[in-house]
């Protein structure tokens, strides 16, 4: 079955009926439906999945082994989510290795398909978890007792899922297997809408971060509290919301959001007691956020409140290896390059093991929402460049 009717099959797994879009996040009951659906998808190419020790799913093409020629992406999504992003990743690989196998291909080194656990960061707040845990990216304590917004510890959530969360860590014999890490992935803009082609070769990744401010005053009541005895943390967020647009604007390649923001306990009626508001900021993301965090500061104090900032995340500005661009280039002829603003786990893996990534033309330029999408057409050139890459680096 095609990539294109492989994304048909996992159509209704983790629809988000009051976000739109899909809401699949690690260890739940959706992500879990499409770990089971792989296994079996790989089982059908002649594949053998295993886990690792970190909640990734691995389906090999030949002995596990050193230098092997790995691909794939992720099957969580963001909150309300479109389709493609990390799905397409592992449905072109699955349909690239089927490609190899039918036309007789015999692969010198292994081959594996690769989905890893907790890409977007949308339970545990920290993305690429699955590589940064298996690259030692991320301390295996502070990863396994980040909590899911229900107060459910990762460690919790892998256990329920049959994982052996003591295991969590870097892991030097998963890692020292991949020989090269090709990563195909729908765009998030309109890089190659403008350009005119279908796919590109991935250049660079922005840096990025996340930090969360918890800013706390007095909880009250909405309607017998003058407005002048408030101590109302609503507003020192407020302000952070606009002076992160404010900020980012002046700053050159810099991009700011507040995407999340909790008050509690969170009535219409009831002044915030607490609230906690998630920034995420990338290309020169930590001069804007130590801006921003003197704004907070500042209008914290104002209110007569107290903020707290920790930085959840971060991740440095990532070129993808020279030699692999270049064999991509060469290979596929003509295709461009693309920078990207979107984090990716090939990025993490950059910084261990040559690694890059193929790009997939989306008409909308819009990701992390529903309207997502990619062409059939466009998906057809993507398998087909993953696959001749594949056979090229593994024969
Ligand atoms: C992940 O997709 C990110 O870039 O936020
Ligand atoms: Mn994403
Ligand atoms: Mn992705
Ligand atoms: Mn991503």
């Amino acid at each position: 079955m095609s990539a294109v009717g492989l994304l048909g099959e996992i159509a209704d797994v983790g629809r988000d009926r009051s976000r739109g879009g899909y809401s699949r996040h690690v260890f739940d009951s959706a992500e879990g439906e499409l770990r089971t659906w792989f296994t079996e998808q790989a089982g059908r190419r002649g594949l053998d999945v295993e886990t690792d020790r970190n909640g990734n799913l691995w389906a090999w093409w030949g002995t596990p082994g050193p230098g092997a020629v790995v691909t794939g992406s992720h099957l969580d999504s963001v909150p309300g989510g479109g389709a493609f992003d990390g799905p397409l990743g592992v449905v072109s690989a699955l349909d690239a290795v089927a490609r190899l196998k039918e036309s007789g291909v015999r692969p010198r080194r292994p081959l594996a398909v690769l989905v890893f656990a907790e890409e977007e960061g949308g339970r545990f707040g920290v993305p690429c978890l699955g590589s940064r845990l298996l690259t030692g990216a991320i301390d295996a304590d502070r990863a396994r007792a980040l909590r899911d917004p229900d107060g459910v510890t990762l460690a919790e959530a892998a256990r329920r899922m049959g994982f052996a969360p003591e295991r969590f860590g870097r892991d030097e014999e998963a890692l020292s297997r991949i020989g090269t890490f090709l990563e195909l992935h729908v765009e998030q803009g309109r890089g190659l809408v403008d350009l005119g082609s279908p796919v590109a070769v991935g250049s660079t990744v922005l840096a990025h971060g996340r930090w969360r401010f918890t800013f706390t005053g007095e909880g009250n009541h909405a309607g017998a509290t003058l407005m002048t005895d408030r101590h109302d943390p609503m507003l020192p967020a407020a302000a952070v919301v606009s002076a992160a647009r404010r900020i980012a604007s002046k700053v050159a390649g810099a991009r700011a959001t507040v995407g999340r923001i909790l008050p509690k306990p969170g009535g219409t009626n009831v002044i915030a007691s607490t609230v906690d508001l998630w920034l995420d900021a990338r290309g020169p993301a930590r001069p804007v956020v130590d801006e921003i965090a003197e704004v907070a500061r500042q209008a914290a104090a104002d209110e007569g409140c107290e903020v707290r900032l920790t930085e959840e995340s971060f991740s440095d500005t990532v070129t993808f290896d020279s030699g692999l661009r270049k064999r991509l280039r060469d290979r596929l002829g003509g295709v461009p390059e693309l920078p990207t603003g979107a984090g990716h786990d090939a990025a993490v893996l950059a910084a261990h093991v040559p690694a890059g990534m193929l790009y997939v033309r989306n008409p909308t330029g819009i990701s992390h929402a529903p309207e997502e999408f990619a062409e059939d057409d466009d998906v057809e050139h993507g398998v087909r460049a993953l696959t001749e890459t594949l056979g090229d680096l593994s024969t």
